[in-house]
């Protein structure tokens, strides 16, 4: 466990000032590249969720843009499907929409309104939980289209944000905190 946060926080880069002055960016992109640690990472986001575990899910959700790398994997390990949540204008079915806050501004999630079955449960995944707002969105998102979210699940947990409370009454689960 102690060892498995130390070798995942080995592949991710400290790039200070990004996006914005005073910002200290966890960079995922060593971590991806690293076959090993990309694995491992995928493993321990599905583990919970395996045949037997008692939180089974029917599907995987991921958040555009780097929802996708973590979700799409996750759900083919799973061997379910998976659900992609767009940023607006995207998707070309009928779509059922959010708006959450950004640091300046606001942006707007959508997923298709047939994405889920009524009743079938959602693994959501993204690689970072920072203010919460993309995850409580694509949460609600999920919900309003009959899903039951078992867990919204991270890389990494940017806690001195406290996103979790943003999520409050929802499993959140992450493998990495800083
Ligand atoms: C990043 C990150 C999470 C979100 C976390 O996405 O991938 O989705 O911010 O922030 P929050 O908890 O404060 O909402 P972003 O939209 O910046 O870009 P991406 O398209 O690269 O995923
Ligand atoms: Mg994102």
């Amino acid at each position: 466990e102690e060892d498995l946060s130390r070798r995942l926080s080995a592949g991710l880069r400290d790039v200070p000032d990004y996006p914005s002055p005073g910002v200290l960016f966890k960079d995922i992109t060593p971590l991806l590249a690293d076959p090993d640690l990309f694995a491992e990472s995928v493993r321990a986001l599905s583990a919970a969720h395996r045949p037997g575990g008692g939180a089974e899910v029917d599907l995987v959700a991921g958040v555009e843009a780097r929802g996708f790398i973590f979700g799409a994997a996750v759900a083919l390990s799973l061997g379910v499907g998976f659900v992609p949540v767009r940023k607006k204008g995207k998707l070309p079915h009928t779509t059922v929409s959010a708006e959450y806050t950004l640091e300046y501004g606001t942006a707007v999630i959508e997923v298709h309104e047939d994405a889920v079955r009524p009743g079938q449960r959602v693994l959501l995944l993204d690689d970072v939980l920072a203010t919460g707002g993309t995850a409580e969105a694509a949460a609600g998102l999920l919900e309003r289209v009959g899903a039951e979210v078992v867990s919204v699940s991270f890389l990494v947990e940017l806690g001195f944000l406290d996103g979790r409370r943003r999520l409050a009454g929802r499993e959140v689960n992450s493998l990495l905190k800083y």
